[in-house]
This record gives structure tokens, sequence and C-alpha cells, in this order.
């Protein structure tokens, strides 16, 4: 049976807001630095890789920030594409169309959790990523 791995609790991100993790995972042998973000919206929890469909960096990677001016969208920081937090689908941007890759996350007691083998028991934040952010490594709000 597969075991769920707790990303954090669920108080921790509050309506209309994200919260960015940098978790590892093994991936061909080797422990791989995997960014994800978790939005929660209308008291739903919504979970996509952090990797902009357009040229695969991170949506934080210019801004430090997940959310368009007035919150309402997922936006990335580098072109300016924005991505509808319900279903991480692009509508604006040089990758129209394109969506954000999802993630299905479980609710269980309170823990946001992931159920993926591949994920290891640690965090990915001293792992290096070639286009990352320099510092942020767990951003929020
Ligand atoms: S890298 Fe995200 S819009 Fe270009």
């Amino acid at each position: 049976m597969a075991e769920l791995f707790v990303i954090c609790e669920t108080q921790e991100i509050q309506e209309e807001n994200v919260r960015g993790f940098v978790l590892a995972r093994m991936v061909d042998g080797t422990m791989t630095p995997w960014p994800i973000l978790v939005a929660r919206k209308g008291g739903a929890f919504h979970a996509y890789e952090n990797k902009c469909p357009h040229e695969g960096v991170r949506l934080d990677a210019r801004t430090e920030d997940f959310l368009d001016e007035d919150g309402n969208f997922l936006k990335c920081g580098t072109h300016g594409a924005l991505f509808d937090l319900d279903d991480g689908q692009c509508f604006i941007g040089p990758c129209k169309g394109a969506s954000l890759k999802r993630i299905d996350i479980v609710i269980d007691d309170g823990d946001i959790c992931l159920i993926d083998d591949s994920l290891t028991e640690e965090d990915g934040l001293h792992l290096e990523e070639p286009d990352a952010h320099p510092e942020v490594v767990i951003t929020s709000e």
C-alpha cells in the first residue's frame, strides 16, 4: 500500500493563497528537486508542478510570488502568463492553452498529502536547481 507523504497542514495555506515547496524525488536513481505549489480557492486545494509550460522555469523565479496583482490567478513572473487556479490552464500569455501539470493530493486528518512512491523523506531544498531563484525555497502569501 502506498504511503501518504505529508506536505503541510491545511491551515498553513489561507484562502486564495499559494504556497511553494521544494520536494525531493528519485529520478533515474538520482535525488532530484521537485518544486511544487499548492493553492487554496473556494475551500479547495489544488497542487501543480511549479514549472511554467512556456520555458520550464518556476513561476516564482523572478517575482518570489505566485499570484497576479489582484490575487485571482497564478502568474509566471518571467513573461507574465496567467493560469486559472482551478485547473492550471493558461489563458493569457505565451503558453496560452497549455496547462500546469496537476498533482493529485489527498487531505488526511488536516494534512495535505501526496501519494508518490518516488518521493524521498528528505526535502529538495539543498538540491541544486539550474533555473531556480537562488534564495526562494519556500514562499507563501
Ligand atoms: S517562462 Fe513562464 S511565461 Fe515564459
